[in-house]
């Protein structure tokens, strides 16, 4: 079984100026490989659509990735665009863990509302945007991470995903 490899992308204007350490991209990171997934590729841009799109187009398009998070650029500020980016490269839209991330992080905060971030699917490759504080990546990542091996299994087309457990079909 080959294991799940990510990348994270950290959308942050200052971030991208070195003008601020990026805490998040690193939470996501570290998490990810307590979990024992692969972090493969990590990158930092500013809040513009053109620079978030080409990374994510690059990253999905060399199928070496099964997950791409974003962090950052999620609420309503003028230069908030990552979902604008993120719907703008996906081929198959997954509202399904959108919708969930936020009435998940709607029990901790009711700054969750204003997040809209989105996800979808390109190439078999997943992409989740997070808000980009770290509090908030943990917390995302912390519930969504039980149900991310099974959508992998599914993207990746393994006959057993179907029956959603991994052990090989009885034969005939
Ligand atoms: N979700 C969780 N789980 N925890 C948080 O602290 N912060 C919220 C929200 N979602 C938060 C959260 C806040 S304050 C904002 S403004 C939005 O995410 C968007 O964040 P972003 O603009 O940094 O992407």
């Amino acid at each position: 079984m080959r294991p799940i490899r990510i990348a994270v992308l950290t959308v942050s204007d200052r971030s991208s100026r070195g003008l601020r350490e990026d805490l998040s991209g690193p939470a996501i990171q570290e998490m990810a490989v307590s979990f024992g997934w692969q972090v493969a590729s990590t990158a930092v841009v500013p809040d513009e659509i053109v620079a978030i799109q080409e990374v994510l187009v690059n990253w999905a398009d060399t199928g070496k990735f099964d997950i791409i998070f974003t962090t950052g650029g999620t609420g309503f500020a003028p230069r908030d665009v990552t979902p604008e980016a993120t719907l703008g490269v996906i081929e198959r839209p997954t509202p399904g863990i959108s919708e969930a991330l936020r009435a998940n992080s709607l029990r901790i905060t009711a700054h969750a509302i204003l997040s809209r971030a989105v996800s979808g699917i390109r190439n078999n490759t997943l992409i989740i945007n997070f808000p980009g504080s770290p509090r908030a990546c943990r917390e995302n990542l912390e519930y969504l991470a039980p149900v991310l091996p099974h959508a992998v299994d599914l993207m990746r087309d393994y006959p057993a995903a179907e029956s959603g457990h991994l052990t090989a079909a009885p034969q005939e």
